[in-house]
């Protein structure tokens, strides 16, 4: 049993990290044959790229996918930290799943990600929800096969969580959700150490993956078929410094840009590190998509100073700037927090006057959440939970109003879209996105599906866009 540390987990070094190719254990091809496991996904791409792994790692050992609890001979809750309510919404299930279990003793039942590298979350897991047979967390995915075997032959509980820096484990099999665009990690981990945030703690040391193996997977999935791929970190903009003196993220672009891929984007950015050269190569390149998603957390000096960003509200609009003025077109989108301790009715207007002045193209908004652990859930708050929401609702309202005139530019004009799946309000419509990540219902034939079209738009909402097929 390895239990998870808090205090270990914020513990930096400059150890090198490890990195290990996958050896999948032929000895346990057979453990899942005529079993049926359910997966649910929590929280950001990264997870889901996650859950990607665990799938191929669970199907090579014969179990098969069901998208039905209730069919399931293994359960797995891929769970998010970030923030109460992701936690919240594990616990509705794992009551759920504890019914199901009474019904069905033999039925196995994991958790693993972020929640599960915090103490607090284990603690209450064994003392409320000891049915749980297999915890483990963000460092040991690779683990999998041989744990469950643990948990299915030996029928012993498993708690394996790692609070380390974390090493790298290449080449871990991988069934990607989509056909056409695919999930690429080119960093685990933060040493940003922003004073609210959890990934930190979670995720283990900011470490990058080498360039050849990045590049060489992006050519696999050319070969593949695949059309755009989104380069995954928590800080991708500090690809780099980690292993390399002279190549960054800028290098990495341009490299991914040249092998052909016909799209390429990348989250998330912090703007710290975002360097020229990045944008230079972003203008350069066609197939580097014109979106950015920044970050600004807050619009207050004195917020961002507590909050441990390192920029300021005027760092952070000159850089918004220099990306448009690069690139005209770019969509530029954020997330904000609102509600951090002391965020006085000032504080808050200071935010505002940000989104008034780079008029986002959209954003996720949050209600600030303690993390146990984290700095900022130790610093007193005399803000009352209603007066958050209040806010939560002002800021919102803005920024649906500036997604909105962000799109209606978009009326009338031609735009390249990728479509990807079939439309969830029409199912006679293919849906998919711009390269400015809008999403458009077109009037396009099933065949169409995985290529990327060129699409007039013909009417326009706040979240999507209506358009059709131009020969
Ligand atoms: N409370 C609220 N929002 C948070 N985020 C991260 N940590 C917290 C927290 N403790 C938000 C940030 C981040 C996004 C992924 O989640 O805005 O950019
Ligand atoms: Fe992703 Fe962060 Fe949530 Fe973990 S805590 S799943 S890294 S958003």
């Amino acid at each position: 049993m390895n239990l998870p540390d808090l205090n270990k987990a914020k513990l930096r070094s400059h150890n090198i990290v490890k990195i290990k190719e996958y050896i999948n254990d032929n000895n346990l091809n057979k453990l899942g044959l005529n079993k049926k496991y359910f997966i649910r996904t929590y929280g950001c791409q990264m997870n889901e790229h996650d859950s990607e792994n665990i799938k191929a790692l669970l199907e090579n050992m014969s179990f098969r996918e069901t998208e039905t609890m209730e069919e399931a001979d293994l359960i797995l809750l891929n769970t998010c930290a970030i923030r109460e309510n992701a936690h919240n919404k594990v616990f509705g299930y794992l009551g759920r799943i504890k019914h199901l279990k009474e019904e069905k003793p033999d039925v196995v039942t994991a958790i693993c990600g972020c929640m599960a590298q915090e103490e607090s979350v284990v603690k209450e897991i064994r003392e409320k929800y000891n049915f749980v047979d297999l915890i483990f967390g963000t460092h040991n995915i690779d683990a999998l096969p041989s744990m469950l075997n643990d948990v299915i032959t030996n029928k012993t509980q498993e708690i394996e969580v790692y609070s380390i820096e974390g090493d790298i484990t290449e080449n871990i099999p991988v069934k990607r959700d989509s056909k056409y665009k695919a999930w690429i990690n080119i960093q685990f981990g933060c040493d940003k150490f922003c004073t609210y945030c959890i990934v930190p703690y979670t995720r283990g040391k900011q470490r990058s993956r080498t360039k050849e193996y990045i590049l060489e997977e992006v050519k696999e999935l050319i070969k593949n078929g695949y059309k755009e791929v989104t380069l995954l970190g928590q800080n991708v903009n500090a690809y780099g410094k980690d292993i390399y003196d002279d190549y960054g993220m800028a290098n990495l672009l341009e490299d991914v840009a040249l092998t052909g891929i016909e799209r390429v984007r990348f989250v998330t950015s912090h703007p710290w590190d975002f360097s020229d050269e990045m944008i230079n190569v972003i203008a350069k390149y066609d197939n580097i998509m014109p979106y950015i998603h920044l970050p600004l957390q807050s619009g207050s000096n004195k917020i961002l100073k507590l909050m441990g960003r390192r920029y300021t509200k005027e760092e952070y609009i000159t850089l918004f700037n220099k990306l448009k003025k690069a690139m005209p077109n770019c969509s530029i989108t954020t997330d904000i927090i609102v509600g951090f301790p002391n965020e006085s009715e000032e504080d808050f207007n200071d935010t505002l006057d940000v989104v008034n002045e780079c008029k986002f193209d959209s954003a996720f908004t949050f209600i600030f959440s303690p993390r146990i652990g984290t700095p900022a859930a130790r610093m007193e708050d005399s803000i009352s939970a209603l007066e958050k929401e209040k806010r939560l609702q002002t800021l919102n309202e803005l920024i649906n109003k500036y997604s909105k005139e962000a799109n209606l530019k978009y009326l009338e004009k031609q735009v390249p879209v990728l479509l990807e799946n079939i439309s969830e309000k029409d199912d006679t419509m293919l849906a998919g996105y711009t390269d400015t990540m809008k999403l458009v219902n077109v009037k396009a034939p099933i065949e169409k599906l995985g290529q990327i079209v060129n699409v007039k738009i013909t009417d326009v909402k706040t979240w999507s866009m209506d358009g059709e097929i131009i020969d």
